[in-house]
């Protein structure tokens, strides 16, 4: 089968990208910040209803937050999260779970049995993984499933754009936990209407940090797919 030159770069950044945990300083110009998000708008969503929010933080500001976050978490503040956080994987996918658990924490060295090292590993969230950018990403929140497909894709275009630019990134799920911390930083009301679904955290990848060799693996196609004819 012959490749085009489109599909060629595109494979590129789909098989050249993974989640990175550990950043440089460097800051990305604001110019660059804007078209980054400005590129992502072009994700497609039900009836065009585009119902994604996303708080940038950048900078020394970035890194503040981070600290005070990462604080307050290992301090035992209460996770309030505005929505269900239940995982309730089962089966192979708690076998997945398990074994992306496992491919970080081995790229970092920590053994299996190493409580602690992995707490500290887990707190590494909310210190952005030492990013200079966080992006909250929020949707109304009268909206459920089928809104939260919109904004899926969303970070899944946006992910990419950020990838095309060599701006690495990793989504995170652990930044949904505590989201009235978020909205205090933010200056946001506790009643705020949105709903804040996770983060991501990005910059330019930190090429010596350990947990940058995390590799992780698909399942066989006939696991996810099933053709019909
Ligand atoms: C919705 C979502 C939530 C995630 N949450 C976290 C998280 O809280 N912390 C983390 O380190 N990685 C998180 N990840 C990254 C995944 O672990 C990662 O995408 C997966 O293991 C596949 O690895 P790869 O991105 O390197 O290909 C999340 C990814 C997605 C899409």
């Amino acid at each position: 089968m012959s490749i085009t030159p489109q599909q060629s770069d595109l494979f590129a950044l789909l098989e050249g990208r993974y989640s990175v945990r550990g950043f440089t300083g460097q800051t990305i110009e604001k110019d660059l910040l804007e078209e980054i998000f400005q590129k992502a708008q072009q994700a497609p969503s039900n009836c065009n209803t585009q119902p994604w929010q996303a708080y940038v933080i950048s900078g020394e500001r970035c890194r503040r937050f981070a600290k005070s976050l990462a604080e307050a978490v290992a301090s035992g503040a209460p996770s309030k999260p505005d929505f269900d956080v239940t995982l309730g994987f089962f089966e192979e996918y708690r076998q997945r779970q398990v074994d992306c658990a496992y491919a970080l924490y081995g790229s970092m060295g920590i053994e299996r049995g190493d409580k602690v090292g992995r707490g500290a590993a887990m707190l590494r969230n909310y210190d952005f993984f030492g990013a200079p950018h966080v992006a909250f990403i929020a949707m109304p929140k009268s909206f459920g499933i089928v809104n939260a497909l919109d904004v899926g894709i969303y970070l899944q275009t946006l992910n990419l754009v950020m990838e095309s630019h060599g701006v690495s990134s990793c989504i995170q799920g652990a930044l949904a936990y505590y989201p009235d911390l978020v909205r205090k930083e933010l200056g946001l009301p506790e009643d705020d209407s949105m709903q804040i679904l996770c983060g991501i955290s990005f910059g330019y990848e930190d090429t010596s940090h350990a947990a940058n060799n995390t590799r992780t693996v698909r399942a066989e196609l006939a696991e996810n797919v099933a053709f019909y004819e």
